[in-house]
């Protein structure tokens, strides 16, 4: 009787790095599905951004103390813990990037168990699998020996989520994404970047100069598939996971040609030029394809943007977009 109370009283969602690339517009879909005053959006830096009537906080996911004083004031009941450093710029920075990633996670994980916080959302990436990974269709369970500290922050990520869900009953839930694509923010300094990037090319009539080679094919996902697949995943009964370290998932694969083709389809004049750099290095040791039948299988993941509807929806809002 006590526990329905308190879960009713623990309600409200916490989204950390709610600034960045995915939390801006998850947090506007979880707003506009459970209330702009349930959803407490937070990062350590402030966008100009950010959808306004939501309530935004500053808070450092290194500060544990923070975190706590945040659930309780806010009686949160599920966390979307986004804050991270990304491949490329994790490159630059491997220290700094496996502290936010990973203190950054152990932090939250500890303070939502012993707060009883009902669910946690955490993405892993593509970027978890290494060059000895099957890297056509990708199994769930293969071999995992990532080369980027961003890799291997996702991959001991995905562990520690486990381990809180097998130690301490914690409901955390994890999908490994590949590359985003989205109009609305930027992306955040990931080596699948140039899939949005040449659409600003394209759409101010420059070629574009790609980091990845013409034939570097990368599973990758429009934003709209990325948000559903997280709040779908969040509202599947408990008994239907049965993956407790981090879901496959995927939408479509592609290589910078072939996206450049498509593009050209809208823009017949828009032109890629090639100039890999140490992001196609990175970029060979993913993926090619995802298999994604377990999560498929376990709570019906079906995505809705294949190539070409994606990229007209690029051009179209990007079109629609001021300068
Ligand atoms: N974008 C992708 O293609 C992609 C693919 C796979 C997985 N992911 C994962 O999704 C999550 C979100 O990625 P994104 O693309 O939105 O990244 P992003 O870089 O755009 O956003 C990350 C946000 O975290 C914030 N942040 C940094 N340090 C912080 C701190 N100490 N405390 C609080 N906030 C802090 C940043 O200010 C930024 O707004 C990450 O875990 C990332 O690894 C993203």
């Amino acid at each position: 009787m006590y526990q329905r109370y308190y879960a009713i009283y623990m309600n409200k969602i916490l989204v950390t790095g709610a600034c960045g690339q995915l939390g801006s517009e998850l947090s506007t879909a979880l707003a506009h599905l459970k209330g702009v005053d349930n959803v407490i959006i937070s990062d350590i830096r402030q966008s100009n951004e950010l959808p306004s009537g939501m309530q935004f906080i500053p808070l450092d996911v290194l500060d544990q103390e923070a975190i706590d004083k945040t659930i309780q004031k806010y009686h949160i009941g599920q966390v979307y813990h986004l804050a991270a450093m990304l491949s490329a710029t994790g490159e630059q920075q491997p220290r700094n990037t496996w502290n936010l990633n990973m203190n950054g996670l152990i932090n939250l994980l500890e303070v939502c168990q012993q707060r009883s916080v009902e669910k946690v959302f955490w993405p892993s990436s593509i970027a978890a699998f290494g060059s000895h990974t099957q890297l056509v269709d990708t199994p769930q369970f293969t071999i995992m020996d990532p080369e980027t500290v961003y890799g291997i922050s996702k991959l001991s990520g995905e562990l520690w989520c486990e381990y809180f869900h097998a130690r301490f009953g914690l409901d955390v839930r994890s999908l490994r994404y590949p590359g985003l694509i989205s109009y609305k923010s930027p992306p955040g300094g990931g080596t699948t970047d140039y899939a949005v990037a040449i659409f600003h090319s394209a759409l101010k009539g420059e070629a574009y100069q790609c980091f990845l080679g013409e034939n570097t094919r990368l599973p990758m996902m429009y934003m709209s598939d990325a948000v559903k697949a997280a709040i779908e995943l969040m509202s599947v009964p408990k008994k239907d996971i049965s993956i407790h370290t981090s879901y496959n998932l995927t939408a479509f694969s592609i290589t910078p040609g072939e996206l450049t083709t498509a593009i050209q389809t809208h823009i017949p004049e828009f032109n890629t030029i090639y100039k890999p750099d140490f992001r196609d290095l990175i970029a060979k040791t993913w993926p090619q394809t995802i298999d994604d039948s377990i999560a498929r299988q376990d709570w019906g993941w079906r995505h809705d943007y294949g190539l070409d509807r994606m990229v007209a929806e690029m051009i179209r809002n990007l079109a629609l977009t001021p300068n």
